[in-house]
C-alpha cells in the first residue's frame, strides 16, 4: 500500500563549498566549487519520502525571496505537496552554509523564515495531518511548533517520528509523544549526557525510553543502526559505500523509516529499508538532489558491514 507522510519542518538553501581541507578559525583557504542546493532537514526528509513513493505533504515557511521560490519548486518537482509551505515577508529564507572536505562537512544554519513556522500553522493544517499515517518531525523549527505537531498527531492517532536534530534539550512531553525517536550518536550523547561507546549505547537508548519514547532508533553511520523497543535491543548492520557527501544522510534514513512504517512495515524491516536509502544518499552530492528513488533502493544489493570493521 502507498503510505502517507506529513513533515512539519525546515527548508534551507544549502550553500555548499568544497575545499581540499577545511580552514581553521581566522584562516582563509581557497574553495574549489560552490553549489546552491535545496536543503533543510524538513524539506530533505519530505523530498526523500516522496521519492520513495510515499504521498507526502509539508508544513513549513520560506522567505519572500528567490531562495524561497526555488525551495518550494524543488518540493513540487519531487512530488511533495507544498500548499502548506507559507511565504513570510520580512524574513529571509533559511540558509545553511556547508563546508565539504573529504566527504565530511561542517554546517552553520541561519533559520530565518523557519522561525516563523508556528503552532498556528500546524492547527491550520490539522485536516491535512488527519489524512496521513506518519508525522515526521525534526528540530529546525521552533520547539513549540514541534510540540504542537506531535500533540496534534497523537490526538489524531498518528505515528510520530521525532528526529532530534540538531540536538537540543527536549521537554519530557515530547518524548512521551514520540513513537520513535531517531538520534545519531552525538545527539544521543547530548540528550543523555553520557558516552555511547560500548555498553553505553544501549544504556543511553534506555534513558530515552524511560523518558517516554516508544522506540529508540540510533543511526550509527556506516555501522548501521541500533533499535531499542519493547522487544529489546537489536542491531541492524550498515553498508559500506563510497562516500561523496554525508549531508542529509540522517534525513534519508528518517524518510526511509517514515515511508516504511507508513506502508505497514514492522520497525526492524523499516530500519533496514531506511539504512539502504541512507547508504545510497551518501554516494551523491547534495541533500535533496542525492535522495534515491524507490526502484534504486529495491535494486540496491547491500553488502553487510562487519561489526567492528570501520
Ligand atoms: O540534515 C542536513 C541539512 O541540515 C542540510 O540540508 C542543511 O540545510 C541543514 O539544515
Ligand atoms: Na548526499
Amino acid at each position: 500500500k502507498q503510505g502517507r507522510v506529513a513533515v512539519i519542518g525546515s527548508l534551507n538553501m544549502d550553500v555548499v563549498v568544497q575545499t581540499k581541507r577545511p580552514p581553521r578559525m581566522g584562516e582563509t583557504v581557497m574553495g574549489e566549487t560552490v553549489h546552491f542546493i535545496p536543503g533543510g532537514k524538513g524539506a530533505n526528509q519530505a523530498v526523500a519520502a516522496a521519492k520513495l513513493g510515499a504521498e507526502t505533504s509539508m508544513v513549513g515557511a520560506v522567505g519572500d525571496d528567490p531562495f524561497g521560490q526555488s525551495l518550494v519548486q524543488s518540493l513540487q518537482e519531487n512530488g511533495v505537496k507544498a500548499k502548506a509551505v507559507k511565504t513570510v515577508p520580512g524574513f529571509p529564507t533559511g540558509v545553511a552554509t556547508i563546508l565539504l572536505s573529504g566527504g565530511e562537512n561542517c554546517i552553520a544554519v541561519v533559520p530565518g523564515a523557519n522561525s516563523q513556522c508556528l503552532p498556528a500553522d500546524v492547527e491550520a493544517h490539522r485536516e491535512q495531518i488527519a489524512t496521513v499515517d506518519v508525522v515526521l518531525l525534526q528540530l529546525e523549527v521552533p520547539l513549540e511548533t514541534v510540540l504542537a505537531a506531535a500533540r496534534t498527531a497523537k490526538e489524531l492517532g498518528k505515528t510520530v517520528i521525532l528526529n532530534p536534530a540538531p540536538a537540543r534539550e527536549l521537554p519530557k512531553e515530547l518524548y512521551r509523544l514520540s513513537d520513535v525517536i531517531t538520534p545519531n550518536r552525538s545527539e544521543l550523547e547530548f540528550l543523555t549526557e553520557r558516552s555511547v561507546e560500548g555498553d553505553g549505547l544501549q544504556q543511553a537508548m534506555n534513558r530515552l525510553r524511560e523518558r517516554g519514547a516508544g522506540c529508540v532508533v540510533t543511526t550509527l553511520g556506516d555501522r548501521g543502526a541500533a533499535i531499542l523497543s519493547k522487544e529489546g535491543f537489536q542491531r541492524v548492520p550498515g553498508h559500506p559505500v563510497e562516500v561523496v557527501d554525508t549531508t542529509g544522510a540522517g534525513d534519508a534514513f528518517n524518510a526511509g523509516l517514515a515511508c516504511g512504517l507508513s506502508e505497514g512495515m514492522d520497525l526492524f524491516r523499516a530500519v533496514g529499508f531506511a539504512g539502504r536509502v541512507s547508504a545510497l544518499a551518501v554516494t551523491r552530492l547534495g541533500a535533496q538532489e542525492g535522495m534515491p528513488g524507490r526502484r534504486e533502493v529495491e535494486s540496491f544489493i547491500p553488502v553487510e558491514k562487519e561489526e567492528g570493521d570501520h
